[in-house]
């Protein structure tokens, strides 16, 4: 039997970024699409039945003997796409996890009761067209499929024509009743994305809930105009409000208990070290768990960003690009997951999921793999070979109380 490390190593070089360390595998790309063949190998190999829905969610269906069908399955899964110059964990850890229980399962000679699925979510970080979850959001019907198929990528790429790409067929996205009625239970394990498992000192823990997130553009216009001969009182610089507006986002969220905000992408257009940029597109991602706070922290950011737009002579717009609101996980399933791994405590985390998006419609769960560094969405995340194999124990424990 593999351990969930030797799964990982196969994929170990499958897109890495020397420009900026660790991965980047943004959904569709050469290195998602190794990925999602890798999966397939693997599946197949444990022969799983290989499906792609029209979303371009992958399933591997272990069909239960009892001749009961798919409906009302055990889904377990994660995805393999990542943030850009992203660590080898978040994703991946679940998706080998999970083919792992199958193999612990089957060595322990269990008979599924219910047909049992291991499911890959595509991107699942909103990396390329900005909605993060849009594989589960589309499954759901959560997204409205003309909204996603216009999202656009930064090459100006449609995700229609994306999809279109690699075989599916775009007026086929969106709410997939037949994909989603199949959905009994669904159970993600993840790499846990902060430092709570190391302040727990425990190597697995029980998801409890998902704080409210979103993400917003916020767009700032000014006056393109030559570095070298525009004086400095003549200048409308939307650079200069951006860093403002920055800066009042970090003190704004660090004055509100619990509340997270961040501008990690910032575009200033056109883009010229000698250019007065004429416009900068910045997008804000703000997480707390309570939904009316993050709702009052957008409109304080943006009344804010309108203040120093105006003082530079610049002006401000700000759009929502998605929204999730907390989401507690499924009770049941959460003492299922209890009794799987006594004396793991319960964690709450700021990361968003697919079994966050799940849970809106079908029972859904989440377990945590200790990251002994505290990082995510950075090279230096982590996982111990012993913890990963413990995370794939507990999770076919899991899943065979399930099944
Ligand atoms: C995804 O991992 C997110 O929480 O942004
Ligand atoms: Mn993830
Ligand atoms: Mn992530
Ligand atoms: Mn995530």
């Amino acid at each position: 039997m593999e351990t969930v490390s030797n799964l990982l190593e196969a994929i170990d070089d499958v897109g890495r970024d020397a420009a900026r360390g660790g991965y980047s595998r943004p959904v569709f790309s050469t290195a998602e699409l190794d990925l999602r063949s890798w999966f397939e190998e693997q599946a197949t190999r444990r022969g799983l039945a290989v499906e792609t829905d029209r979303n371009g969610v992958l399933w591997g269906w272990w069909d239960s003997a009892t001749g009961n069908g798919r409906r009302g399955a055990l889904v377990t899964g994660s995805h393999l796409d990542s943030v850009p110059g992203g660590g080898a964990f978040d994703g991946p850890l679940g998706v080998a996890s999970a083919l792992a229980a199958v193999d612990i399962l089957r060595e322990r000679g269990v008979e599924p009761q219910r047909s049992l699925a291991v499911a890959v979510f595509p991107e699942e970080e909103g990396s390329r067209f900005g909605v993060a979850c849009l594989g589960s959001r589309l499954l759901t019907g959560a997204i409205d499929a003309d909204k996603a198929r216009n999202l656009k990528d930064p090459d100006g790429t449609t995700f229609a024509e994306a999809a279109q790409a690699r075989g599916l067929n775009p007026q086929h996205l969106g709410r997939d009743e037949e994909a989603l009625g199949r959905i009994g239970d669904f159970v993600e394990l993840h790499v846990e994305q902060g430092r709570g498992l190391i302040d727990l000192d425990s190597p697995v823990a029980v998801g409890t809930s998902i704080i409210g997130h979103g993400r917003w553009k916020l767009t700032i216009t000014g006056q393109g105009n030559h570095a070298g001969t525009t004086l400095m009182e003549d200048r409308a610089d939307p650079m200069v409000a951006a860093a403002q507006v920055i800066l009042a986002i970090r003190k704004t969220a660090a004055a509100t208990a619990d509340a997270r905000a961040t501008v990690g992408r910032v575009q200033p257009i056109p883009g010229g070290t000698n250019v007065i940029a004429s416009r900068v597109e910045l997008w804000i991602d703000i997480r707390h768990p309570d939904d009316a706070t993050t709702a009052a922290l957008v409109e304080s950011i943006h009344g804010q960003a309108q203040k120093a737009a105006a003082f530079e002579g610049c002006s401000a717009s700000l759009t929502q690009e998605s929204v999730s609101g907390t989401v507690t996980f499924d009770a049941e399933l959460q003492r299922q997951l209890s009794l799987a791994m006594p004396g793991a405590p319960g964690l709450p985390t700021g990361a968003g999921h697919d079994a966050g998006i799940l849970a809106g419609y079908v029972p859904s769960a989440m377990l945590y793999v200790r990251n002994p560094t505290g990082v995510s969405h950075s090279p230096e995340e982590h996982v111990e070979p012993d913890d990963a194999d413990h995370g794939a124990t507990v999770l076919a424990d899991v899943l065979k109380r399930l099944l």
